[in-house]
């Protein structure tokens, strides 16, 4: 289905060609000033401005023939020369009508035969998945919800941090504990054992153990800078070891992503590529895009108009190492060859912003993005009340999966207090209390726009008011809950049809789903969506508070407003699916 601003566009553009002007001009927009009108158009203005005319005179043509179009109830001019426009109630309610039996419910389509490779997670082996992973994950999601429903092909891919210096570290540490010699002898080649030396929870004692070393001696860093680069070259014990480290990792990540609902198509890391990279660096040289610097080779991406100095990309170190920039170039070559996508975009923490510049430069400089745009989508940082980035209680970095039992615990905390599920089983009241603490935990970090930092506060984030998960879930749980009564009373639910000023609001609020969809992917704004989200909420108790629904008389105006709470909640649950939030059965 097109959008209802995208008809009106068409009409407009229509008169404005009529009268020798450009069809742009008709675009049609939400008015700014949804007290004087419901949508508006500037158009006059640009084409004055351009024919060096009167705007006024212009607006007056261009009303005079929207007038003729039934679909308008007002065509007003304002000001200097703006349209304001009112649609007729029979035409939005025509609208709804078809919007209800709209499966996608308006989406954009904007995606059609489009393809986006999509980097977001991005945790690293070894370590346990840390708060600042949190915010790549949930963004990442959201964006990935949106894009398919938009109509993109979604490649996701989780990315893993598996190839750096934290293997080397974790290898010699390894090696100076002395419990898995096996993997340390160079007479050995294999085969090495099935089983791990190490679990995930002896990864994350020693990973910090073996990061502390390297900090205070320097031979220990050198060391691991050499395990790293036999790991890299393929020595067979510290490829078997690092497999393992994957391996253990991988069941975990597993475990916090899948209790966040998150899915990735690709389990692709840093060392994905370790393949692509000989040849790359030789194409590279061959092509003279390379420089010797210090020992190292690296790709200069300086501009002459860059504001701060850009250094060059470093490829191979001086020791033969290679980077994280390395890998993340000869991933763009991976990802173009294996699905020639349109878009890229790195879900990445913005300070991580140098990086990505470097890397797109090299990209664009040695002509291996194919037709796909890059871009990183950066965000800031969550924070604990003291503005500093959120710690435990004792400190240390806050792992995911911890937060995650904390929103919890909290939200089973309020449910309790609200008496919601006093009489429901156990069973069911622990799965309210997951849906609503994820919800509050992904509700919070998606509402403010990405790269603004915020303060992680769960006890203002679980509140059941104001702009939270839980209360956009609350709101659709009682709406659900009306619709099952009504059916029980076998009431007819008709199509939705206006009577009223809240009716009229509601209905060109859902009609500007699929508008609002394709904005929010434009800008990569998950805001925007929790924006609706509480407004649609709003408006909805707005309209409840001043409407009889089930205990209306007239059973034509019943079927009218129970159509409309069914689309309500057809499109609330809709919106909060894409920021990836449940809604419970009851609450
Ligand atoms: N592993 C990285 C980190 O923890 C994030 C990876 C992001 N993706 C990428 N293609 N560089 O910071």
């Amino acid at each position: 289905m097109s959008s209802l601003a995208g008809e009106l566009s068409r009409i407009a553009g229509a008169a404005f060609v009529a009268e020798g002007l450009a069809e742009e001009l008709g675009r049609v927009a939400a008015s700014d000033r949804p007290d004087l009108a419901q949508f508006q158009c500037n158009g006059a203005l640009a084409a004055a401005k351009a024919a060096k005319a009167n705007p006024r005179a212009i607006a007056e043509k261009i009303a005079a023939r929207l007038k003729a179009e039934p679909i308008f109830s007002k065509v007003e001019i304002a000001g200097p020369g703006f349209l304001n426009l009112d649609l007729t109630d029979a035409a939005l309610d025509a609208r709804a009508a078809t919007l209800m039996d709209d499966k996608t419910l308006g989406a954009p389509g904007t995606g059609a035969g489009k393809t986006l490779v999509l980097d977001f997670g991005g945790p690293n082996i070894a370590k346990p998945m840390a708060v600042h992973h949190l915010r790549s994950t949930i963004i990442g999601d959201c964006l990935q919800r949106l894009y398919r429903a938009n109509g993109w092909n979604v490649v996701s891919d989780v990315h893993l941090g598996d190839w750096g210096l934290q293997m080397g570290q974790l290898i010699t540490e390894i090696e100076s504990m002395g419990t898995a010699p096996i993997y340390f002898d160079p007479n050995v080649v294999g085969p090495y054992p099935e089983e791990s030396p190490v679990s995930m929870e002896d990864l994350e004692t020693i990973y910090p153990r073996a990061s502390a070393a390297c900090k205070a001696d320097p031979a220990r860093l050198e060391a691991a800078r050499r395990a790293t680069v036999d790991l890299q070259a393929g020595r067979p014990g510290y490829r078997a070891l690092w497999r393992h480290f994957v391996k253990v990792t991988e069941v975990g990540l597993t475990r916090e992503f899948g209790a966040l609902g998150v899915k990735f198509d690709l389990w692709n890391g840093e060392s994905s590529v370790d393949s692509l990279i000989p040849s790359m660096l030789e194409d590279l040289k061959a092509r003279g895009l390379t420089e010797v610097s210090e020992g190292a080779v690296v790709v200069p991406v300086a501009q002459g108009d860059d504001k701060k100095p850009m250094p060059p990309l470093i490829l191979v170190k001086s020791e033969g190492g290679v980077l994280y920039g390395t890998t993340d170039l000869a991933t763009v070559i991976e990802r173009v060859r294996d699905y020639d996508p349109d878009l890229i975009l790195y879900v990445v923490d913005h300070r991580q912003h140098g990086h990505f510049e470097q890397v797109f430069r090299a990209a664009e400089k040695a002509n291996l993005r194919g037709r796909a745009h890059l871009e990183h989508v950066g965000y800031g940082t969550m924070n604990g009340p003291d503005g500093k980035p959120f710690k435990t209680r004792a400190g240390g970095a806050m792992k995911l999966f911890d937060l995650i039992e904390m929103g919890k615990a909290e939200a089973e905390k309020r449910l309790a207090e609200q008496g919601i599920g006093a009489d429901y089983s156990i069973e069911e009241r622990a799965e309210i209390a997951r849906k609503v603490g994820i919800a509050t935990i992904k509700f919070a970090d998606l509402s403010n726009h990405r790269t603004t930092d915020y303060i992680f506060d769960l006890e203002r984030f679980s509140k059941f008011e104001g702009k939270t998960g839980p209360y956009l879930q609350y709101a659709a749980v009682r709406i659900q809950s009306m619709l099952r009564k009504a059916r029980e009373q076998g009431a007819e639910i008709g199509a939705p049809a206006i009577h009223s000023a809240e009716e009229r609001r509601l209905i060109l609020q859902l009609l500007s789903l699929g508008d609002l969809m394709a904005s929010a992917e434009e800008k990569r704004a998950p805001n925007m969506l929790c924006e609706y989200a509480f407004e649609l909420a709003q408006n909805f108790s707005r309209f409840y508070n001043e409407h009889h629904v089930l205990s209306e008389a007239d059973p034509a105006l019943k079927a009218a407003r129970l159509g409309l709470c069914a689309l309500v909640l057809a499109v609330l649950t809709r919106v909060l699916d894409l920021l990836g939030i449940e809604v419970p059965e009851r609450m």
